[in-house]
């Protein structure tokens, strides 16, 4: 799977290169190979700049530039990864239809003044193919909701974010809150790795009407996007709810999940109040409550959430 490299300039090929020549526009340098990149990273790391990372399956938003944005005021370099890492999609449909578009994401990562791409091929990632998995526990929080209805997903997900914590070897990674599990899991799978990267988790970016922002809200025609909205009125009627009264956590779900099935067009898949560290099935009001929820519009998945206390 060759992506598009007619990028705004000529991506540098020549490691010798690196540190002399940036690119015409601004010092933002783009790699497509990792020997390239970890000879950037190790002059800069000798140096004593820190590395912060935010890896991206691309199709940029306002939500991935807020992580770029932390980045940049967090750490010395900012680093951006862009690739659609094929071992995560566990819906062949949902691979091919992911947008794919450097072009415009390279000028928006410009624009906000990152310092380095990164934009490997799958070959590049994956030098032994994509089957090799070295597979990792993670107990309850990869086995229930995103898992139950993207069986594989998590497995996927690790496998590449692992190789590219090997690649890049970050002071901070950069990840949003929007995929709440996966963050989780990642924080986990750094505990588990036993490296130096500090994870720093990122608020969900929001459209002017609440939908949170995501590479496949462009998919949704224009009442299907209207009717988006119910998912964060929904999550917010409940933190509503939850604040004012003193109804019990399952009353609350059962509200939350019930209101949504009622939308026509919208098919739910779970929504759920849980304990915000674990995942597990919240017991009392007094844990920290997280509600999340994944619907379908049409062909489409959205997920979202909202920390409740
Ligand atoms: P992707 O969906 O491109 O998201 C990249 C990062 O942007 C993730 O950390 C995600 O949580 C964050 N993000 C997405 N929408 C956001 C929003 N509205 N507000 C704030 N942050 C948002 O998540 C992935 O890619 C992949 O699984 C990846 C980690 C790159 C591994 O392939």
């Amino acid at each position: 799977m060759k992506r598009s490299a007619k990028i705004i300039t000529k991506i540098r090929k020549n490691p010798n290169k690196v540190q002399s020549k940036l690119l015409k526009h601004a010092e933002m340098q783009v790699f497509e190979t990792v020997s390239e990149l970890q000879i950037y990273l190790k002059a800069a790391q000798k140096s004593g700049k820190t590395i912060g990372f935010v890896p991206t399956m691309g199709a940029l938003h306002d939500g991935h530039l807020s992580l770029i944005d932390t980045a940049r005021s967090t750490a010395d370099i900012t680093l951006c990864s862009i690739f659609v890492n094929p071992t995560q999609f566990n819906d062949i449909e949902d691979f091919l239809k992911y947008p794919e578009m450097n072009q415009k994401d390279l000028a928006l990562l410009h624009k906000a003044s990152c310092n380095v791409v990164f934009l490997p091929s799958v070959p590049e990632i994956y030098p032994d193919g994509t089957k090799k998995r070295q597979k990792r526990n993670f107990g309850f929080l990869a086995k229930t909701l995103e898992e139950e209805f993207r069986p594989g997903h998590f497995n996927g997900m690790v496998q590449v974010v692992e190789r590219l914590l090997q690649i890049v070897q970050p002071d901070f990674l950069f990840m949003g809150q929007k995929d709440y599990q996966q963050q989780l899991i990642v924080a986990d799978l750094i505990g588990l790795m036993k490296i130096k990267t500090k994870l720093v988790v990122c608020p969900i970016v929001r459209e002017k009407d609440g939908l949170a922002m995501s590479s496949r809200n462009a998919r949704l025609s224009r009442p299907k996007r209207k009717l988006a909205t119910e998912i964060s009125k929904t999550l917010n009627r409940v933190k509503a709810l939850f604040d004012e009264n003193d109804l019990s956590i399952s009353k609350l779900q059962f509200w939350g999940g019930k209101h949504l099935s009622h939308c026509h067009n919208i098919a739910v898949e779970y929504f759920e109040i849980r304990n915000a560290r674990t995942l597990k099935p919240a017991k009392s009001r007094r844990e920290k409550l997280i509600a999340l929820v994944a619907v379908r519009i049409g062909n489409v998945r959205l997920i979202d959430n909202l920390l409740l206390n």
